[in-house]
């Protein structure tokens, strides 16, 4: 067998492939399992010693020559490859920069942050609970018995399945179940219960719809459960943060007596306004000439028989709770005057309500600037 002319038929071949397909399948051809060069090393077994060692050698010459050819043309398909792939991916630097990201931050999540901030700087933590909750935890345990009006079927959504457990299954109609949810969480950990300080922002529902009314809302919930807390404690929380939030030092508030099932005493909060061309500005004495009351939320000392149902002894801990409108904050701080805008999507009022994504909320660098 002419194995240099052998040789020399395998590197033309070689040479001719254009691409790295092609030379895989010439591989497998020649040195693969069944490949012809595989195949004449196998012949060297059954020849006689001085056979071997002529043939020997021709044999291995002939892999080696074709091994290091399809190494080489490995590597010049590959970088020919290469160049190609750059020529064709160039980037032309002289193009005017794409348009800068339209996206904005939604006037209800920038005033969420607003409120982590002020109230982390009081030592809150914020909580969150379902959405989907169990008439236990959003009326039972806050004292809202069977017969009350926010139980009825034109207030609350249902679901028409019942829990493992039994319950009625709902969209909460309030933040307030978290303040019961807290309390089991920290009776878990600690049964002796241990002091809490959180707010719970989050949405919720009501079958509800106006121009100041959407079926899905957004509330704030804050409960504190410690010693001796008293309403004075209450009040002077309220008006930390509400002074922090609307960035103004006269915010003044009233407290008018009210009722909620969940807490005792309850009470409604109002804070002062003035008329300023037309429009009213919070701050000052609601009492004084031009000025007004305006309703802000609800609160009150959580009622014994919640902290009772939270699994703490009410001789020992008592608390306060509050639950403001989060989308009301936001109207009253920016300026919207449709609720149901909040809720449309539109881009346009995305647009022009929303906050840019690097303006991070903080107490030194200030809690709202518009972008
Ligand atoms: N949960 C009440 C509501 O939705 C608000 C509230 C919360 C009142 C906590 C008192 C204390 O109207």
């Amino acid at each position: 067998m002419d194995y240099a002319a052998t040789l020399e038929d395998a590197l033309a071949r070689i040479a001719a492939v254009q691409d790295l397909g092609a030379l895989e399948g010439l591989r497998v051809e020649f040195l693969g399992k069944q490949g012809s060069i595989s195949g004449l090393l196998k012949t060297l077994g059954a020849m006689s010693a001085e056979q071997r060692q002529t043939t020997g050698p021709q044999i291995h010459a002939l892999r080696e020559g074709v091994t290091a050819a399809l190494a080489e043309r490995k590597a010049a398909l590959e970088s020919a490859a290469l160049e190609a792939r750059l020529a064709s991916e160039t980037i032309d630097l002289t193009l005017p920069a794409p348009a800068a990201p339209r996206g904005s931050v939604h006037p209800v999540s920038q005033v969420m942050d607003e409120l982590a901030e002020i109230f982390a700087d009081m030592g809150f933590a914020v909580a969150t609970g379902p959405e989907i909750e169990d008439d236990w935890h959003n009326f039972t345990a806050l004292n809202i018995p069977e017969s009350h009006p926010a139980r009825a079927m034109h207030d609350t959504f249902y679901f028409p399945d019942k829990d493992a457990e039994g319950r009625a299954m709902l969209l909460r109609t309030h933040t307030s179940p978290v303040q019961i949810r807290a309390m089991l969480d920290v009776v878990k950990q600690d049964p002796g219960g241990a002091p809490i300080r959180i707010i719970a922002p989050g949405r919720v529902y009501r079958s509800d719809s106006d121009a100041t009314h959407t079926p899905m809302f957004h509330q704030v919930e804050g409960l504190v459960i410690d010693k001796g807390i008293h309403l004075g404690h209450l009040k002077w929380t309220l008006e930390t943060f509400l002074k922090a939030f609307f960035e103004r030092d006269d915010i003044v508030l009233r407290l008018r007596p009210s009722y909620f099932p969940f807490t005792e005493p309850s009470v409604e909060v109002d804070v002062g306004f003035a008329i300023v061309n037309g429009k009213r500005v919070l701050g000052g004495s609601g009492d004084a000439p031009g000025h007004g009351w305006m309703e802000l939320l609800g609160s009150g000392m959580v009622n014994r028989k919640v902290i009772a149902a939270g699994g703490l002894d009410p001789d020992e801990w008592q608390g306060f709770a509050f639950g403001a409108g989060i989308d009301r904050l936001a109207m009253l701080k920016y300026g919207m005057d449709d609720l149901r805008a909040f809720f449309d999507g539109d881009v346009r009022w995305n647009a022009h309500y929303g906050f840019n994504p690097n303006d991070v909320p903080t107490l030194s660098g200030g809690v709202g600037t518009a972008a």
